[in-house]
């Protein structure tokens, strides 16, 4: 008999309901603590995981009561939100999506996994696989943006991260791809809002990313807290156990999110905790994250004939079988018995450094005011973010405290020691009051240089961190624009670094500013980070993963839209634009300058007729024109001018980077295998029509920087493939 028969075989209800518990835990100076409980729960075997605890002696103390303690000895789940990093922060998200390289993405998790399974952690709530395309909410700096492919590509290299190859390794975490489905699109971008969107746009936009972090193996899935079309996604047997657990496979751990079981009765959807725990039961839900339901509503819903017992034993073997492939029943205290050197932590930090500069998106650059010129001696640095440790950070910072981060004053100070550097507030970040505004001025004219760092504090985007607004919040504004009118008498170049967790409508600052450097939150090493870039030490490559709205009346926005029967006409009133803002973004998805200079020419496509089973070869050649070495990304479009169904006027398909000196040139290749040509035809089914297919290559979602060919599909006898697997 397995070890999991035989549990389940001698566990009582109790016992089982435990399993089926995730509760929230602490350390406090009289030790660790239970939310709402006490580590007696532990012991009768009712709590059977945890979130929120950090600290390896913590860990190891709660661990050690549910093993050595409990009757059945069962070892706890220790979950926590290691989002982009654990105690040394990397760049969040969407910042390390800027990078365009899945290397770092899956290097960047595993040594998040590293450092938070030295203490004892064995899964993060983490990737997050939402995409986003209304920065109105908040969440989108914990993701990839707004791009279905570039989703899966991430997903894939988040799972392989944080899971490694043997995932009862001491350093492998249980990843858990979250949230599960289209949480991206709540109405008008408010968190926690109904999210309505089509089938076609949850086959093909929202699930695809969940799809492949399934195919990658992924231990866990953590449905949203929103309802789609009317159903809790929390309570969506269709989406759950038919289309992730059946067509999917997925035979991993389904965990709510916090109480969004409880939150099933104020969806309306069920009128008391036992009714919202059979609901979730059924589903598919094994795990009740912090509502309680299961522990306390299922022993009610099984005496009302809601849910039968062999329901409930099914979720607790799925948990179990978990916690064994984790290798806790063969060492409950496998992670967190051997600390991390010294030297992995500093190379950790030196790796954040290096990530943390190529996250940075060179929105602008005029008259190269980057790098700072080396004839400057007197730079002043000013703006609530130029000394805002903390707020590096970003909204998930786990066990990452404020001290460990460096700000941009401490960065540029470290990279330039010869340079007299001052600094001034200006302005707090959220404040209506300028009266400091006439110190930084004074000191604007006392200097050479000016860098202004603004933004958002990290807690205004995250969760529950939607704004109306996606203009810089206080009076930002009114301090740029006296910098900017002093600077500009007098020549000085203001170098503008942006702090936000989402793409931020503010053209007024692109217009004011000579250079505006997007740097997110990067994490531990923002300032240092930030200083490389700005000191010339490293050419900025980001390249934004969302479109940047000029006005927030255009979200969303994004470039995958479907035409319109009445394309934007500026002759022609009756077509699809606005009065008063144009419809294309401030900067186009895949947006980044660098100190090259790069130029694409010659785009060959072959074949030029292609088949069901056949793969394109598309080349490229690209020059660096510049007078610095630099990395260019180039991006691969597709476009269907003519299908069974509207297609997005550009859809992402591949992309490629490349290294190149001053005036050295080289030829990029990528490939596009026909499959990936196909779509969901008028019948959802997916299908590979006969037909022309245009092949768009550049540097961003901008038809007008890309170079095009057009080739031909031969639609394959069948033109109806099999599903995705
Ligand atoms: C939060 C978030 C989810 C997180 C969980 C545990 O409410 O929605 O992303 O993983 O609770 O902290």
């Amino acid at each position: 008999m397995s070890r999991i028969d035989a549990l389940l075989g001698a566990m009582t209800l109790t016992e089982k309901l435990g399993q089926l518990t995730m509760t929230a835990a602490g350390s406090a100076v009289t030790g660790p603590f239970i939310a709402g409980d006490s580590t007696d729960a532990i012991r009768a075997g009712s709590i059977g995981n945890l979130l929120n605890l950090m600290g390896a002696e913590p860990v190891r103390e709660l661990q050690r009561i549910a093993v050595e303690e409990s009757r059945l000895g069962i070892p706890l789940l220790i979950a926590l939100d290691v989002i982009h990093g654990y105690r040394t922060l990397f760049p969040v998200p969407l910042a390390e999506t800027a990078l365009f390289d899945p290397e770092v993405w899956e290097r960047t998790a595993r040594e998040a996994a590293r450092e938070a399974s030295a203490e004892g952690i064995a899964m993060t709530f983490a990737p997050m696989l939402d995409v986003a395309r209304d920065p109105r909410w908040g969440r989108g700096v914990e993701g990839f943006g707004e791009d279905p492919w570039v989703g899966g590509c991430l997903a894939r290299a988040k799972v392989r991260g944080y899971q490694g190859s043997d995932l009862s390794a001491a350093d492998a975490l249980a990843a858990v791809a979250k949230h599960y489905g289209a949480y991206g699109a709540v109405t008008a971008g408010r968190e926690y809002a109904a999210v309505d969107v089509s089938e076609r746009a949850l086959r093909e936009v929202h699930l695809p990313p969940f799809e492949a972090a399934v195919t990658a193996g992924v231990s866990s899935v953590m449905p949203a807290f929103t309802d789609l079309a009317g159903i809790p996604m929390t309570a969506h047997a269709g989406l759950l156990r038919e289309w992730l657990r059946g067509r999917l496979g997925f035979d991993g751990v389904i965990v709510s999110d916090y109480n969004a079981i409880g939150e099933l009765i104020a969806h309306g959807v069920a009128s008391d905790r036992a009714q919202a725990a059979a609901l979730a039961l059924r589903a598919g839900v094994d795990i009740d994250m912090m509502a309680d339901a299961y522990r306390y509503g299922l022993p009610e819903a099984l005496q009302r004939g809601l849910v039968s017992a062999a329901l409930i034993d099914e979720a607790v073997r799925r948990v179990l079988r978990l916690k064994e492939r984790l290798g806790l029943f063969e060492d409950p205290y496998r992670r967190g018995t051997s600390p991390e050197s010294s030297t992995a932590m500093a190379e950790r930090r030196r790796f954040a450094r290096a990530v943390g500069a190529r996250a940075i998106v060179m929105l602008k650059n005029a008259g190269d005011a980057l790098p700072l010129a080396d004839s400057l001696r007197r730079l002043l640095v000013v703006g609530p973010l130029a000394d805002a440790a903390a707020e590096m950070r970003g909204p998930w910072h786990a066990a990452a405290s404020a001290d460990g981060c460096v700000s941009v004053l401490a960065g540029l100070r470290a990279a330039l020691p010869q340079m007299r550097i001052e600094h001034a507030l200006g302005v707090d970040i959220d404040v209506e009051d300028t009266s400091a505004i006439a110190t930084a001025l004074r000191r604007c004219r006392q200097s050479d240089a000016v860098v202004l760092c603004l933004g958002e504090a990290s807690l205004m985007s995250g969760e529950a961190a939607s704004r109306a607004s996606l203009d810089l919040p206080g009076r930002q504004r009114t301090l740029t624009e006296s910098i900017c009118k002093h600077a500009r008498s007098c020549g000085k170049p203001v170098i503008a670094v942006l702090f936000s967790g989402r793409p931020l409508a503010v053209p007024w600052l692109i217009e004011q500013a000579d250079a505006v450097l997007a740097a997110w939150f990067l994490g531990a090493e923002a300032g240092h980070a930030i200083a490389d870039v700005i000191t010339g030490k490293v050419s900025p490559s980001g390249r934004t993963p969302v479109s940047w709205p000029r006005a927030v009346g255009q979200v969303p926005i994004f470039f995958g839209q479907r035409p319109s029967g009445r394309p934007a006409d500026p002759a022609n009133r009756y077509s699809s634009r606005y009065l008063d803002v144009a419809n294309d973004p401030l900067f186009a998805f895949g947006h980044g300058l660098s100190y090259g200079r790069f130029k694409l020419s010659s785009l060959r496509v072959t074949p030029e007729s292609l088949g069901a089973d056949e793969t394109l070869a598309i080349q490229v050649d690209v020059l660096n024109e510049g007078r610095r070495a630099a990395q260019e990304t180039v991006f691969l479009f597709t476009h269907r001018p003519l299908a069974s169904v509207t297609r997005p006027l550009l859809e992402l398909k591949g992309f490629a980077k490349i290294e190149l000196r001053p005036g050295e040139s080289a030829t990029v290749t990528l490939q596009l295998p026909a499959t990936e040509l196909r779509y969901l035809g008028p019948d959802l089914q997916p299908v590979l029509e006969a037909g022309a297919v245009e092949i768009l290559v550049g540097p961003c979602a901008d038809r007008a920087q890309l170079l095009q060919k057009t080739v031909q599909v031969r639609a394959s006898g069948a033109s109806r493939l099999p599903p995705p697997s």
